[in-house]
């Protein structure tokens, strides 16, 4: 079976969204819909619980695969959006660090831009395919890509822990 084939819906339309509402997989739906109903008729009691924490693990450890880490190593969430206001709460950005984003963030970044400059950071938005040349040593953090194509994500082409490694990058700018 092609990979195509995993997406009936590309047979009617040309689908251009990888994000949110990006195609659905023909076997992700399946599964999904094999496990509610499962649900619909067992109940979510204890072993629902018990199935949730083992798919968690089964898909902890796809991830690493695809991204050549440790399953240790991934942090399911909710969404993108919610991964990248949990990372940038945690690196406890404040007065001395500067954020670098681009005219084109998505929406589900500006929440946490919004909270890390009230809390005292400096948010300097360049266009964004000088975003790669915009960092400076002062830059402390740049928002990881998800668009294979820009600047950022172009110019570390094996990583897959594009957060953590351009916040790593940034610190290295910064060092030197
Ligand atoms: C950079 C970025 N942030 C956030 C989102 C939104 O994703 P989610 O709906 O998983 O929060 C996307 C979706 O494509 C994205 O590209």
């Amino acid at each position: 079976m092609a990979f195509r084939d995993e997406f009936p819906v590309l047979e009617n339309i040309a689908y251009l969204n990888a994000g949110t509402d990006g195609p659905l997989p023909r076997r992700a739906v399946e599964r999904a819909k094999a496990e509610l109903d499962a649900e619909l008729t067992e109940g979510r009691v204890m072993a629902h619980f018990m199935r949730r924490h083992e798919l968690q693990e089964q898909l902890r450890e796809g991830y690493a695969r695809a991204m050549h880490c440790t399953p240790e190593e991934v942090a399911v969430t909710t969404g993108t959006s919610f991964g990248l206001g949990a990372v940038m709460a945690g690196l406890d950005l404040g007065p001395n660090d500067e954020i670098l984003t681009t005219d084109s963030e998505h929406p589900g970044l500006l929440g946490p831009l919004i909270a890390a400059r009230h809390r005292g950071a400096t948010v300097r938005t360049v266009p964004i395919h000088q975003l790669a040349e915009a960092v400076t040593n002062k830059t402390t953090w740049s928002p990881p890509r998800t668009c294979p194509g820009s600047p950022a994500r172009r110019s570390r082409p094996s990583s897959p822990r594009s957060t953590c490694r351009s916040s790593s990058t940034a610190r290295r700018a910064r060092a030197r």
